[in-house]
């Protein structure tokens, strides 16, 4: 009986949680995989269940992205809505900051796989100055030049292949115009919180497209990232002495609208 509700409903999170409660899995079991149709989306999924006091659902569909109980999200959105208040006042508590991204972090499943990832990301905290190029171009570390402001976008799937936009706003001191640097390429997921990005293009200020001789383009970039929510994105780069470091994102809806503000259009 129970098998029968978890083949005909294993998207519904409770049915696949009751697995461990009804003694499907073996009490000492830690991990169970269920592979079965999804009630949501009819799409094959492989749902894994973490028994024990950590009980904890989630679905892998076959694109490979994992989708999380309606439940779980909520719970995590709530600490991420906290984590972005902390960012965005005016006194920041770099402290709380930390605490409160490695807290949401811990708490992450496979964030470099998450289906939230797909969307335009604005930079709103770094907890340090010599990150602020670890997905950028670095050309903000020119004389008389500074990060106004950096966007990232995520597009694709496994199947039409993932693309990376990322877009940085710098500010040249003096009465010059704001400078737009669009670097492209493509990423993949390698691991559960590791991005692999390969750029392969980028437009620069002047409308110049260069293909080669930019750090961002001749080495491999990678990035770590600690979570990705329905607002936030958090990642973890290493500062030159191997510190991780913390960059958190807010989803930007709509990218046009602050290139035009910041005139970079
Ligand atoms: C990056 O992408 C380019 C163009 O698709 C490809 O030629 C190159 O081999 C890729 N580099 C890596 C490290 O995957
Ligand atoms: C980049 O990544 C590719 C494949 O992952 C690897 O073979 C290559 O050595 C890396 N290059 C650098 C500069 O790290």
């Amino acid at each position: 009986m129970v098998r029968g509700a978890l083949c005909f409903c294993a998207a519904a999170f409770l049915c696949v949680d009751s697995a461990c409660s009804f003694g499907i899995a073996p009490a000492a079991a830690k991990e169970i995989s269920i592979k079965s149709r999804s009630c949501r989306t009819g799409r094959t999924v492989t749902s894994t269940v973490l028994c024990g006091k950590k009980k904890r659902a989630l679905e892998v569909d076959e694109d490979g992205t994992v989708q999380q109980s309606k439940a779980e999200l909520k719970k995590l959105d709530e600490l991420a809505a906290q984590l972005l208040n902390l960012c965005t006042t005016n006194a920041r508590d770099t402290a709380a900051i930390q605490a409160q991204a490695r807290d949401l972090g811990s708490k992450a499943v496979k964030p470099a796989q998450s289906a939230e990832l797909s969307k335009d990301w604005r930079l709103v905290y770094v907890s340090s100055g010599d990150v602020l190029g670890a997905l950028g171009s670095g050309l903000h570390k020119l004389p008389l030049t500074r990060m106004e402001d950096q966007f990232v976008s995520f597009a694709g799937s496994r199947g039409l292949g993932r693309e990376i936009t990322t877009t940085e706003v710098l500010r040249v001191i003096g009465p010059f115009p704001n400078v737009k640097n669009v670097l492209s390429g493509t990423y993949k997921s390698m691991g559960t919180s590791e991005l692999l990005i390969n750029y392969t293009s980028m437009i620069d200020g002047t409308g110049k497209e260069i293909t080669s001789g930019n750090a961002a383009m001749d080495g491999n970039v990678s990035i770590e990232v600690v979570f990705v929510g329905s607002d936030i994105m958090v990642t973890a780069p290493r500062d030159a002495s191997g510190a991780r470091q913390v960059m958190v994102y807010q989803r930007e809806e709509d990218l046009e609208g602050a290139l035009k503000r910041l005139r970079v259009t």
